[in-house]
């Protein structure tokens, strides 16, 4: 079979292993692939896309990054804000279903996290075979357990929150540490547990200030001079409202900036007297090479992905469910947001650990 593989949206580390993964097991039965240039755009006029082939594919599974480049914004906007679907013009939908026709690909292998994904089935639905992998480092796809990327950011925010420790600790200081997440929480929840955060403040949990202080107050009063304080980028305040900034170039807010406004916030209510300092990981928790759990992940997804076009599955994608790799229709994995619930494991357990969680 002729192949295309797209990835779309933000870069996460473990694209190049679901290629070269794919490439590898499709090579086995015959098939030809090329890879489009920065995501939906490159099956868009002027059509930009590389062959890809055992050779092109060689050493790169460790790598973060794509080799295909990727872009976030485009004609191709899946997903607006919070949620809402964004229709893609019939046009453009049309010129992309045509252009795959023309070069004679068969099925397309797209990487992609929510916004992507719902892209792909308004693609799919005129007929051209496509499978998903879910790809993001919010880990906010509903159906699998795991996105890969997920795990190398969690890692990222666990190492810093253990630089930030020593030095927090040494000038006994608050650190308001700002994960990236949109609207779910899992990577400042499970980053903050394994790195040791005091307080993580979460978008499922509106949190508030006079409790946050009160607790920050209390681990002073026990010598705990020092605290780390972890807040996704969705994350709100009981009375305030999401911190975004101007996104100039895509369809989606851009969030960022909560970590500013809850360290003044102590600093204020504390009179100054906490050293308080913010910082924000940002685009740290995307870049860099994958680690060992995600380029297996992603093997696994990318191998899964050729297995499933041969057996002919469409607008489905590959899942993780009991540790186990399935498929499932696209649009359950869209249809809303895996977000922190009370049940979540990693929820009961900082609880249980006495961190404090917003409330
Ligand atoms: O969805 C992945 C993600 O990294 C989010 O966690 C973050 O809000 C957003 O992308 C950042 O986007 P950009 O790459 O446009 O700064």
């Amino acid at each position: 079979m002729k192949i295309g593989i797209i990835n779309s949206g933000g870069d996460v580390p473990g694209i190049n292993a679901v290629i070269a993964s794919a490439v590898k097991s499709g090579t086995l039965y015959g098939d030809e692939f090329i890879g489009f240039i920065r995501g939906w755009e490159g099956l868009l006029d002027p059509v930009d896309f590389v062959p890809l082939n055992l050779d092109s594919v060689k050493s790169i599974s460790h790598l973060g990054g794509t080799i295909l480049k990727t872009t976030n914004k485009g004609r191709f906007a899946g997903k607006i804000g919070e949620g809402s679907i964004n229709l893609i013009p019939r046009e453009i939908l049309e010129q992309a279903f045509n252009n795959a026709k023309s070069l004679g690909v068969e099925a397309l292998l797209v990487i992609g996290g929510d916004g992507t994904l719902t892209a792909a089935i308004q693609l799919a639905n005129l007929g051209l075979q496509i499978i998903g992998v879910p790809k993001t480092i919010d880990n906010d796809l509903s159906v699998t357990e795991r996105t890969f990327g997920y795990s190398t950011a969690v890692e990222l925010v666990v190492e810093s929150l253990g630089r930030l420790h020593t030095t927090a600790e040494s000038h006994d200081r608050i650190f308001v540490v700002e994960t990236m997440g949109r609207y779910a929480g899992w990577l400042a929840l499970e980053g903050g547990l394994g790195g040791g955060a005091s307080a993580i403040l979460i978008p499922e949990i509106r949190f508030s200030y006079e409790k946050l202080y009160e607790y920050l107050l209390k681990r002073k009063d026990n010598g705990k001079n020092y605290s780390l304080v972890v807040v996704s980028e969705g994350a709100m305040s009981v009375e305030g409202e999401r911190v975004t900034q101007e996104h100039k170039t895509s369809s989606e807010v851009l969030l960022g900036g909560i970590a500013d406004e809850v360290a003044q916030k102590i600093r204020e209510m504390s009179r100054s007297s906490f050293e308080v300092r913010s910082m924000v990981l940002g685009h740290l928790q995307r870049g860099g090479n994958p680690n060992a759990a995600d380029i297996i992940l992603s093997q696994a997804y990318g191998t899964a992905a050729i297995r499933a076009i041969h057996e002919g599955r469409h607008m489905e994608m590959v899942a993780l469910i009991s540790n186990k790799i399935k498929t499932v229709p696209i649009s359950d994995a869209v249809r809303q947001f895996n977000l922190v619930t009370p049940d979540s494991t990693s929820y009961i357990t900082a609880k249980s650990m006495g961190i404090f969680m917003g409330q």
